[in-house]
């Protein structure tokens, strides 16, 4: 253990700027107090604690045990999605990611307000996340929900969804685990469909959503008050 904490802190003081920009294992756990971010100035003895448990990866084996469904909502924003997974699904953790810190600390202020046990906020990248900060087989539905449809041509690479990105978050979803897609973008709709179709590791299934088809996240709200259709899709994992 002496060894882990030298290591981590060796870690904590040795970062170039460089790396911070990828490495970004912020957790918000129980209270914004606990925050811990590996890029900036942010430290206590409970982001010590964190950082440990990720390094060692306790954090994953409690967070993503095998007892409870989890579903992750990637790209969470401000958060509305998650708040009515987490009131629906007491008995399941929800987890909720983005690199917004700023909007995880809201988010955290309203599941302490409600006194909300079952969620979980991690601040972190979706490509980081799906490469090495996810257990394999450790979702049981995995929502990713109007990310940036990035429109313009010349921004197309900063597009979140691509076939790579898919495949590597089908390792992720336990089999027969749920991908639910949305976008109000109908460009961003085809490519998700091509993408998705073309990997065997995904069948369709309309009704893996059934269940939650009534929530709808803070930009389809605000898509459909001025008159935009948000299209879902949703997948099933085969192995
Ligand atoms: C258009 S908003 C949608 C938010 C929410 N899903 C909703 O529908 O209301 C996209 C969100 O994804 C987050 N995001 C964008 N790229 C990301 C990435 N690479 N990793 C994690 N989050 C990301 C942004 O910070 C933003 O909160």
């Amino acid at each position: 253990m002496p060894g882990i904490i030298i290591l981590s802190l060796f870690l904590y003081l040795c970062q170039a700027p460089a790396a911070t920009q990828q490495i970004k294992p912020v957790i918000c756990h129980d209270h914004s107090r606990s925050c811990f971010n590996l890029g900036s100035a942010y430290f206590s003895v409970n982001g010590l604690i964190k950082m440990i448990e990720i390094l060692t990866s306790s954090y994953s084996r409690r967070t993503f045990s095998k007892s409870h469904l989890t579903e992750l909502d990637l790209g969470c924003g401000k958060g509305g999605y998650l708040l009515s997974l987490a009131e629906l699904f007491p008995d399941r953790v929800i987890v909720g990611a983005d690199v917004m810190l700023g909007r995880l600390r809201k988010i955290q202020k309203k599941i302490d307000r409600n006194n909300l046990k079952n969620v979980q906020l991690l601040r972190i990248n979706a490509w980081n996340l799906i490469g090495y900060g996810l257990p394999d087989h450790s979702i049981s539905r995995m929502h990713i929900l109007c990310p940036d449809p990035w429109p313009k041509v010349r921004h197309r690479s900063k597009r979140l969804i691509s076939s790579e990105f898919l495949g590597r978050a089908a390792q992720k979803i336990v089999p027969g685990g749920i991908l639910h897609l949305s976008t109000d973008d109908d460009q961003y709709y085809s490519f998700m469909l091509d993408a998705i179709t073309q990997l065997p590791c995904y069948k369709k299934a309309n009704h893996a959503i059934d269940d939650i088809r009534h929530c709808k996240t803070d930009f389809e709200l605000r898509f459909e008050r001025t008159g935009l259709n948000v299209n879902h899709l949703s997948y099933i994992t085969v192995s």
